[in-house]
């Protein structure tokens, strides 16, 4: 029998505070939505505190790292800035990803060859804290290599081109991007890396990803809080946790 690998969901509520940031003050409060999805099962919060502060805010990363129950998975830039508010709440995990005032969302993954020094510059003190570092990454082997010199802990594999090609119906984009994300996925792992991917899964896109044996996490938030205005947060995590599991058994009973 093979083994069965445990799949985390790391639930990303940044967009609970973007509905709040939408009309000022408090409500919704996104520390309300961690603590119910701590209570649905998920595994992790994860959240982006961007330069711009366009969701979360200081004051929710200050409250997400003191009062839920569960790992925080801090999403932020390389800069000095995010790397202070690193060291002061000291999350579970530091998740580095590029960003440019413009973009609607994290729309690449890092460039860790081009970016190396600052990227080492920025790391080296979170990891003498103790915390572990993600780098988010495009699936290329060539950033897969760079990261692994960088001697970050786990790579986050950006699944947002996989996702497009889904919704634009490119059959042809999807496999060879699904391809992609499994030979990065195997060869992370083979360097000692831990695995996750994020970026736009929904129902529709999560199952072939989760079916990847040596991705550990995925991390989503949009189409999870979009769904929760359906059926709640409880049951869209629920549903998305249930196809997790349905496609990793599968594919362990496939190995
Ligand atoms: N992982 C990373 C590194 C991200 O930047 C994001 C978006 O903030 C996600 C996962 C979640 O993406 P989505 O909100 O599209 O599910």
């Amino acid at each position: 029998m093979p083994k069965f690998e445990k799949l985390r969901l790391g639930v990303n509520i940044d967009h609970v505070a973007t509905i709040r940031n939408a009309r000022g003050g408090g409500l919704p409060d996104p520390v309300r939505a961690a603590e119910l999805a701590a209570q649905a099962g998920a595994d992790g919060i994860t959240a982006h505190l961007r330069e711009d502060r366009r969701h979360i805010s200081d004051n929710d990363i200050e409250r997400l790292a003191n009062n839920i129950g569960l790992p925080l998975n801090f999403e932020m830039a390389a800069t000095e800035e995010m790397q202070s508010i690193a060291l002061r709440h000291r999350p579970n995990a530091c998740c580095l990803v590029p960003e440019k005032r413009q973009e609607v969302t994290t729309e690449g993954g890092l460039d860790v060859i081009g970016g190396r020094d600052n990227l080492q510059k920025i790391i080296a003190p979170i990891k003498d804290a103790g915390i572990r570092v993600s780098l988010f990454i495009d699936p290329e082997a060539a950033q897969v290599e760079a990261a692994h010199a960088l001697g970050t802990d786990i790579i986050e594999m950006h699944t947002g081109t996989y996702c497009h090609a889904h919704a634009d119906g490119d059959q042809a984009a999807f496999d060879a991007e699904l391809l992609r994300l499994q030979q990065a996925a195997a060869q992370a792992s083979g360097l000692g890396l831990e695995v996750h991917a994020g970026h736009g899964l929904s129902f529709g896109t999560v199952s072939p990803i989760a079916a990847i044996n040596a991705v550990v996490e995925l991390n989503i938030g949009h189409f999870l809080i979009g769904e929760a205005i359906f059926v709640g947060l409880e049951g869209a995590i629920a549903q998305m946790r249930g196809l997790m599991l349905d496609a990793r058994r599968n594919a362990s009973s496939d190995a």
